[in-house]
């Protein structure tokens, strides 16, 4: 008997995210309509741990999708998508031109040497490639001093028939909780790439879900959209809940209570004996631990879900167990089923928000160990 615990992607609440950003956007204003916005379907570090081949069956109707790394774009390709497909961070050596070009992949270029590269390669066919321009994040890009040279370099490759489509993206650092600075970037933006031709992509999940941003990209007649977290059912906003922008949870890590006890006061539980009972209390040991991607930083009171019932953790996580509250799930007994996040659970980014960190992590993190089920 395998250990009672798993993880359930759900296809259909992937399509639904999908669905509703692509709903969305077309509802919003004028200003977004006019950039005919097309979406990039971000799928990198597995589908935020998804599972790259469900997500792209899942995101058929998507126009676009984007990732990482070069293997994965490939068996992308194996698996049937036709459509354009971006890699983030662009090729890494020669080589990498060359495979690019033989399964059409459309390529960030955002450094000198990536540039070169281009320049020296004999691909067999033109690549299409997105210029990328550091507006603030200083993470990826050309800096705005550089930006222009680039982009005329790119356009003698484009003449030489090296590059098809030359489109210009940036990376926002703080579209989720800031729009001053998404404001400076944008303006920054606007101001380096104005009367340079091509298509514009710029937005992640949280501009992308920001209507009043979209006015103030200048002259973006054909913007690529590029979320990634929110058509996995989580909220790119610290603020604002996924389940308030009709987004579905498509992971749901659960398990079972493997042993059920009663402690009384002063008794102390787990590791560090991190937290003490004041009064008699019913615990359950639950299946998941941190060798599973759960996270060994949640404190007591992260929120659980037993038997259907919202409850919280108590003390330290282990490495393959943690501990429930039961006070309120008095009927909860060896082989409860308990839901750690996901749909009938807390939502990621509640667990996430408890300890300390975001839910693009731990999506991201279950572990290998853990049997994945795919509802379809
Ligand atoms: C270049 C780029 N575009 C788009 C995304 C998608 O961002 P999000 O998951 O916040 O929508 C990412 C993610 O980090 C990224 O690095």
């Amino acid at each position: 008997m395998p250990r009672p615990i798993s993880v359930t992607i759900s296809l259909p609440a992937l399509r639904h995210n999908l669905s509703t950003v692509m709903t969305r956007l077309l509802a919003s204003s004028e200003a977004v309509r006019q950039t005919m916005p097309q979406v990039w379907a971000v799928m990198k570090a597995d589908a935020y741990g998804h599972g790259l081949l469900n997500a792209l069956y899942a995101f058929g109707q998507a126009q676009g999708v984007a990732m990482l790394d070069m293997n994965e774009a490939v068996r992308c390709r194996q698996a049937g998508w036709t459509g354009p497909l971006l890699l983030l961070e662009g090729f890494f050596e020669p080589a990498d031109i060359l495979v690019a070009a033989q399964y059409n992949l459309t390529v960030a270029v955002h450094t000198q040497e990536q540039l070169d590269m281009l320049m020296a390669a004999h691909p067999v066919r033109p690549l299409d490639i997105f210029l990328k321009l550091n507006t603030g994040m200083n993470r990826l890009g050309f800096a705005p001093q550089d930006y222009r040279q680039a982009y005329s370099q790119a356009q003698q490759a484009q003449a030489q028939g090296l590059v098809r489509h030359l489109g210009k993206m940036t990376h926002f650092a703080s579209a989720d909780d800031s729009p001053d600075v998404t404001a400076a970037q944008i303006a920054v933006f606007n101001q380096i790439t104005d009367g340079l031709p091509g298509s514009v992509s710029v937005c992640n999940s949280a501009a992308t879900l920001t209507d009043s941003l979209w006015a103030t990209l200048k002259g973006a007649q054909s913007q690529w959209v590029r979320p990634g977290i929110c058509l996995y059912g989580a909220s790119p906003f610290a603020r604002i809940s996924a389940h308030a922008l009709d987004l579905r949870p498509a992971q749901t890590l659960a398990a079972e209570l493997i042993s059920v006890r009663t402690i009384g006061v002063g008794d102390a539980i787990g590791y560090g004996q991190l937290f003490t009972a004041d009064g008699p209390m019913r615990i359950g040991v639950v299946a998941c631990g941190y060798a599973d991607g759960y996270p060994r930083h949640a404190p007591t009171g992260t929120p659980i879900t037993v038997d259907g019932v919202r409850t919280r953790i108590l003390g330290r996580v282990s490495m393959d167990m943690l501990v429930a509250d039961l006070t309120a799930v008095p009927q909860a007994r060896v082989g409860s089923k308990v839901v750690l996040w996901g749909r009938g659970g807390p939502s990621v980014d509640e667990v996430a928000h408890a300890s300390g960190t975001i839910g693009y992590e731990l999506l991201c993190a279950v572990a290998p160990r853990v049997p994945r089920l795919v509802v379809q």
